[in-house]
C-alpha cells in the first residue's frame, strides 16, 4: 500500500489485518456452504431455493473478494488457513436434503454470526481506519439485506 494509505490507519496493522483474515475466511466458508447446500437440497420446492442458494453463495465470493483486496492494499496475502481463522464456521447440511426449513434455518444462523461480526467490526475502526471501516459498514449492510431475505422463504 502506498505511504499516505498506511499512514492514515490509525491502528495496529496487524490487527487490521487479523480482522479482516478473520472475515474473509467467514465469508469463503459461507460461499462454500451455500454452494453446498444447492448442491445436495432436494424435493418439491428445492428448484427456486437453489437458485437463491446459488446466487447467494456468489455473492459471499464477491465479499471475500472486497477482503481479500483490502488485505492485499494493507501488503498482507489473504489467509490459507481458512477452517482456523474463521470464527462463524462451516454448518453442514442437515441429514434430511428436502428438509427446506433447516437449510433455510442454518443460513440464517450465518447471516446472523457475520451481521454480529461486522456490527463489532465497523464500529472497531470507526474513526480509526475509515478505508476498513467502510468495507466492514457496506458488508455489515449486505448480510442484514440478506438476513430479511431468508427470513422471508421462511415457510410459515
Ligand atoms: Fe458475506
Ligand atoms: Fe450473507
Amino acid at each position: 500500500m502506498g505511504q499516505k494509505g498506511r499512514e492514515i490507519v490509525e491502528s495496529d496493522i496487524k490487527e487490521v489485518l487479523d480482522d479482516l483474515n478473520s472475515a474473509f475466511a467467514d465469508e469463503w466458508l459461507s460461499h462454500y456452504q451455500y454452494f453446498l447446500y444447492a448442491q445436495v437440497i432436494k424435493g418439491i420446492d428445492a428448484d427456486a431455493l437453489k437458485k437463491e442458494l446459488e446466487k447467494q453463495s456468489m455473492d459471499e465470493l464477491g465479499h471475500a473478494k472486497i477482503l481479500s483486496d483490502r488485505i492485499i492494499q494493507l501488503g498482507s496475502t489473504p489467509t490459507v488457513n481458512i477452517m482456523e481463522t474463521s470464527t462463524c464456521g462451516f454448518l453442514p447440511p442437515p441429514e434430511d436434503r428436502t428438509d427446506i426449513k433447516s437449510i433455510i434455518k442454518l443460513v440464517l444462523e450465518s447471516e446472523r454470526c457475520a451481521i454480529e461480526k461486522y456490527n463489532k467490526l465497523a464500529k472497531k475502526y470507526h474513526m480509526k481506519d475509515l478505508v476498513t471501516h467502510e468495507i466492514f459498514e457496506d458488508l455489515l449492510n449486505d448480510e442484514v439485506s440478506d438476513e430479511q431475505d431468508w427470513e422471508d422463504f421462511l415457510p410459515v
